[in-house]
């Protein structure tokens, strides 16, 4: 099988691309010149949001399966820079399906729990979205974009990724871990909830979706469900830091510029069930990390 990863540079395409590259021939594009962290992979620079060279690349590839792991990820950036989030994230995922759609491909496109309000989760795949920001908006623009299309696709949602990666600029741990370890009192918001997602997790559920051919949605993400304060004490305890430097605080007194669902994160029974994916604890996973280092 050929697989095409877009957005591949990032958190989640590198462990995709390390995942699959074990069982499968993969590409992977970017919008930078290189890969970041192979130089055995296959790589071509290619921006999702512009449609001819995305048609172009897609069609003389012919892959079997896309996995878009390409976004535009920075929820306060978002807010402010609304054609760019909007390009990205809706208009990239319409290129990518207008390209695959006369080869048949499988395309699967990571999702977020940012398409609910937070009111009450953890959310369902049957739970009716509402974001409250623009991130999660352009998100479920792009989830409805695919269930109106007509090609074999799965929407994968998850939430709070974490993982150990080159890409390091939006990486909760690596912001713990850096701060605390230079002796720099950080504030948390204990009033976010989601259940933590190990990247590494989320790769191999993604394998096991190409596997299967596994059609529709998806929720995946961690074992515990837990505020951010709550994850960030987890962090300087696996990594054996001094908890002092961690205060909580709370949303309202931190001032995002984004809202933020408050009680988000996913429910996984049905990809635990259907799939029989691995489902880890953010401590298994911190450890992993921790070893891994
Ligand atoms: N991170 C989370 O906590 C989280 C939670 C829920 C859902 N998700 C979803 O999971 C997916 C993967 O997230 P991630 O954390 O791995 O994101 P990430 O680390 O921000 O990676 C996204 C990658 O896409 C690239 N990209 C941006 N614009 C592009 C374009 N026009 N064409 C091609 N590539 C482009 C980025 O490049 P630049 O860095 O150069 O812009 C970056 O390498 C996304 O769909 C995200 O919405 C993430």
């Amino acid at each position: 099988m050929d697989i095409l990863i877009t957005g591949a540079n990032g958190m989640l395409g590198e462990k995709c691309f390390e995942v699959l590259s074990e069982r499968y021939s993969v590409i992977v594009t970017d919008l930078s010149d290189r890969c970041v962290y192979s130089d055995r992979a296959t790589y071509a620079k290619l921006d999702i949001t512009i449609e001819d060279d995305v048609i172009g690349f897609v069609r003389e590839l012919r892959p079997d399966a896309v996995v878009n792991c390409a976004a535009y990820t920075d929820v306060d950036g978002a807010e402010k820079f609304k054609d760019i989030a909007w390009n990205v994230n809706v208009k990239g995922v319409e290129n990518l399906i207008r390209a695959v759609e006369p080869l048949g491909s499988h395309l699967i496109h990571i999702s977020t729990d940012y398409v609910f309000d937070g009111d009450g989760g953890p959310y369902k795949e049957g739970d009716p979205p509402n974001p409250v920001n623009y991130y999660g908006f352009t998100k479920l623009k792009s989830e409805e974009l695919l269930r109106r299309s007509e090609i074999p696709h799965t929407i994968v949602r998850t939430n709070v990724l974490f993982g150990q990666t080159h890409y390091q600029q939006a990486s909760f741990v690596h912001w713990v871990v850096s701060q605390v370890s230079s002796r720099k009192v950080i504030h948390v918001v204990n009033d976010q909830f989601g259940n933590p997602t190990w990247v590494d997790g989320l790769a191999e559920a993604i394998a096991r979706i190409l596997e299967r051919k596994a059609y529709g949605l998806y929720h995946y993400g961690g074992k515990d469900y837990i505020n951010r304060f709550a994850f960030a004490l987890e962090i300087v305890a696996v990594f054996g830091l001094d908890p002092k430097f961690v205060r909580p605080t709370t949303t309202r007194a931190l001032g995002q510029v984004a809202k933020r669902p408050y009680r988000g994160g996913l429910v996984v029974d049905k990809i635990k069930k259907e799939l029989g994916v691995r489902i880890y604890s953010v401590r298994e996973a911190l450890r992993a990390m921790k070893e891994g280092q």
